[in-house]
């Protein structure tokens, strides 16, 4: 209790000061990304969250072809000419022995491999362009340039390059608009009055690899797609580029200096901006499906203040940690600096009207597509933030989209309800074939937890009523997936199904700990839900949610699945995501959940668990289940955990099995600090060491955790 009363204070001293806008300008600017030269793996980037601009140390893409991706739009392959696979209707998945039934799944079919691997490539996300330096037709490498600096401010998403050629100073400025598919760009030199200095455009054909990291697309593969200069005039020109079926245009536009557009040069599909009359110029260009453009926001001026505006008010709106006080732990400047830094990569990657895909906008990872499981991780950290307008670009209509291939999915495969796929895009909703993307089945209640966590920030009748359908068939799913064992007169969750750590056997994987305590939780929310708009309760919900299996136990600590062999005691026990801690790290405390058990567990993963081969979220759902263990020491480690690494610029490096950066861990890493900063209903209050707090740590803002 004392312990109890201590935290409540610090927490009321930490949050009662708040942190001025100007203190909020001074600690994101203390972070602004300074590099002398392009990294290998990751660009600098302006953006919006549902475009962004990857820059190399020119501020544009001169030497690195980094991306400008973007959410609308995308690409197919043609269909396989393979007879027997030439329709998407040939395909027909596999069947799997599903508790005495044989139940269809998206898998590839070994007999249809064609059409299986077209559905998974397809449809696929497109580099934009490439846009940058053109040295007159020098060929002119980095090493060429001098005196390369560049700085990225967060606070009013500038990046501002410079360096020296031949002599001469070259001055870039890049901006992202707020809200269109638009790049601003200043470029000062006197090479440019001279001729010697211009820009040119560039545009890929995708590649078919799973990964595109840390290029995306190709630029000699010019036969298969085509590009015209549509219109040209004294201030702008309208370039079309058309790939296959997919079509989009961008449009340049200029002031500053008379300048001309030629192209595409023979071969390529470059073209070359030539200015003539001045040292400066700024650019104006924008990406569209169409040839309509944004009327309103069309100069230089117009975007960078958008931009600032923008950004001004992301950084002051939302919450806010200041550990820049703390002096006496090194720690916490590295852990504010990470902060920083995923705040503003995830806004420009993730804060998207789709969910993003794990590598965001800087590159291509799983053809583009997105991973709805992830979608927890990618979306939470808005609401913690208190950035519900982000949070709402996606959700719910991202469920509501995305449920009529979620009924049909679950009523082919003889279940009630919505089954939300996992790999899937925004244009088919189809998931992408893959025996882990057909049996995951953690993706399925987040939909409960999002509604949950906008209930209680806005609870009221519109929350209720937008959320109500997609819970409803969601649940229905859930209650109807699970299997009434009549031996034990309980519920079973699988098999066949894949747990969280995907590395089991799907066919003996039967009522893993995290999904068990998640459908508690999602039914629990759904019945919750009927009772607040006074409707009536399905019983079978009821009756599911309180005779599930119970939590599989082994010596008193909690397995990954019951009747697991070898839990602890075998290598391939102790490796991919310890998901038993997120029934207590994630998902809010329970009664079905024995502390004692959740401490031993905890004890268990940190003695064997093979975190070096960890990737991910691992550490930020970690962390959260010491939080709530009250271990704040633990957590600390685990966010600052070797493996858990993040970039000079903040980008969260990926590793073996995912390329760089991979996004869930920026998210989780803001989740974990908004528990940090604010802990969880039932338990509110700053959590961070109580030095920190006592050298004058603040936070405030955070919307307190489920
Ligand atoms: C470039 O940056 C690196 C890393 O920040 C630094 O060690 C190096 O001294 C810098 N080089 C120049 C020429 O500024
Ligand atoms: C790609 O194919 C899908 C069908 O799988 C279709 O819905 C979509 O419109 C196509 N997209 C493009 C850009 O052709
Ligand atoms: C699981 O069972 C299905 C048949 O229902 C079979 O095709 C598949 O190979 C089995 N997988 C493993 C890993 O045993
Ligand atoms: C460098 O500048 C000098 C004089 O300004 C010029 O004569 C020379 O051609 C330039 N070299 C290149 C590679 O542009
Ligand atoms: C085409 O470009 C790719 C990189 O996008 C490169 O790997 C490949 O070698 C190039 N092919 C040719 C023939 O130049
Ligand atoms: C264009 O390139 C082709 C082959 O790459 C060549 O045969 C042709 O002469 C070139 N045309 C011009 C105008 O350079
Ligand atoms: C610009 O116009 C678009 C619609 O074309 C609108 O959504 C947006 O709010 C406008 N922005 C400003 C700053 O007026
Ligand atoms: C519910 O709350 C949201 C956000 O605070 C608000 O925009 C909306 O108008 C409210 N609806 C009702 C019916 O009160
Ligand atoms: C019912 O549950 C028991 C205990 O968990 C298990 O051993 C048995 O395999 C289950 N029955 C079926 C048919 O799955
Ligand atoms: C459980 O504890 C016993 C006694 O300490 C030990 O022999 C056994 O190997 C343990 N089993 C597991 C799965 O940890
Ligand atoms: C929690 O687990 C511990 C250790 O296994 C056990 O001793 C205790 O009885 C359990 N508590 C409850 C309420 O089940």
């Amino acid at each position: 209790m004392r312990t109890l009363n201590l935290l409540f204070l610090s927490f009321c001293l930490a949050d009662a000061k708040g942190v001025p806008v100007e203190q909020r300008r001074r600690v994101v600017q203390s972070f602004s990304v300074r590099r002398n030269a392009s990294s290998d793996t990751t660009p600098l980037q302006v953006g919006n969250g549902n475009f962004a601009f990857g820059a190399d140390i020119t501020g544009l893409q001169t030497f690195k072809p980094f991306a400008i991706m973007y959410t609308w739009g995308w690409h197919n392959f043609s269909l396989p000419a393979t007879p027997g696979q030439t329709s998407i209707q040939d395909y027909t998945g596999l069947e799997w022995w599903t508790h005495g039934r044989l139940v269809p799944y998206e898998q590839p079919n070994p007999a249809q491999n064609d059409i299986s691997n077209w559905l998974r490539e397809n449809p696929h996300r497109l580099n934009l362009a490439n846009v940058g330096l053109h040295f007159g037709g020098a060929k002119v490498a980095e090493s060429d340039l001098e005196e390369k600096t560049q700085e990225l401010d967060m606070w009013s998403g500038k990046l501002t390059s410079s360096s020296k050629y031949n002599g001469s100073n070259i001055e870039v400025q890049t901006w992202a608009d707020s809200d269109s598919d638009t790049v601003a760009v200043q470029i000062q030199s006197l090479l440019l009055k001279k001729g010697r200095l211009g820009l040119f455009l560039d545009f890929p054909y995708p590649d078919k690899e799973k990964f595109n990291a840390p290029f995306v697309g190709h630029f000699n593969l010019t036969t298969k797609h085509k590009t015209t200069l549509e219109k040209l005039s004294p201030r702008s020109a309208l370039i079309k580029h058309t790939l296959d079926d997919t079509s989009y245009y961008t449009r340049i536009k200029w002031e500053g200096s008379e300048a001309t557009i030629t192209g595409p040069l023979n071969g390529t599909h470059r073209y070359i901006l030539t200015p003539k009359s001045s040292s400066k110029i700024q650019l104006v260009i924008t990406f569209s499906p169409t040839p309509i453009f944004p009327r309103n926001k069309t100069t230089y001026h117009q975007i960078t203040a958008a931009s600032r505006t923008y950004w001004q008010n992301y950084w002051t709106k939302g919450a806010f940690i200041d550990l820049t006080p703390v002096k006496s732990d090194p720690r916490a400047l590295e852990l504010q600096r990470r902060i920083i830094q995923s705040q503003y990569l995830t806004a420009v990657n993730s804060a998207s009207d789709y969910p993003p895909q794990e590598s965001g906008l800087v590159n291509n990872g799983w053809h583009g597509k997105f991973h709805l499981e992830m979608n927890l991780w990618h979306t939470l950290p808005f609401a913690r933030w208190n950035h519900f307008d982000l949070f709402h670009r996606s959700l719910p209509h991202l469920y509501t989209q995305l449920l009529p291939s979620s009924l049909s999915r679950a009523t082919k495969q003889g279940y009630k309800g919505a089954r939300w796929g996992k790999m899937t895009d925004p244009i088919t909703g189809r998931s992408s074939p893959g025996e882990i993307n057909s049996l995951l089945i953690w993706q399925q209640p987040h939909p409960m937890f999002f509604a949950e966590t906008d209930y209680l920030s806005h609870p009221n009748i519109s929350t209720l009523q937008k959320w109500d359908t997609i819970l409803t068939e969601t649940a229905n799913f859930m209650a109807d997936l699970a299997w009434y064992n009549t031996t034990t007169k309980l519920y079973d969750l699988g098999p066949p199904m894949y747990p969280v750590s995907e590395n089991t056997n799907p066919n003996t994987t039967t009522n893993p700990t995290f999904e068990l305590a998640y459908w508690r939780f999602g039914l629990d929310v759904a019945i919750n839900w009927k009772n607040r708009l006074s409707q009536p309760i399905p019983q079978h919900w009821v009756t599911v949610r309180d005779n599930l299996a119970p939590l599989p136990i082994v010596n008193s600590t909690y397995a990954t699945y019951e009747g697991i062999p070898n839990m602890w005691l075998s290598p391939e026990t102790t490796f991919d995501h310890p998901a038993q801690a997120g029934i207590f790290g994630l998902l809010p405390p329970s009664p079905q959940v024995n502390v004692t058990v959740v401490r031993n567990t905890a004890e268990r993963i940190r003695e064997t668990w093979r975190l070096e081969e960890s990737y991910g979220w691992d550490f930020a759902m970690l962390a959260m289940n010491s939080l709530r263990l009250g271990d704040v020491e633990q957590a600390v480690e685990y966010l600052l955990h070797p493996v858990f690494e993040f970039d000079d610029a903040g980008y969260a490096v990926g590793g073996e099995r995912v390329p760089t950066p991979y996004f869930p861990n920026s998210a989780g890493l803001l989740v974990a600090v908004g528990m940090m900063a604010s802990g969880w209903i039932g338990d509110e209050g700053v959590k961070l060491p109580e030095q920190w707090v006592r050298e004058g740590a603040v936070v405030e803002g955070f919307v307190t955790a489920l």
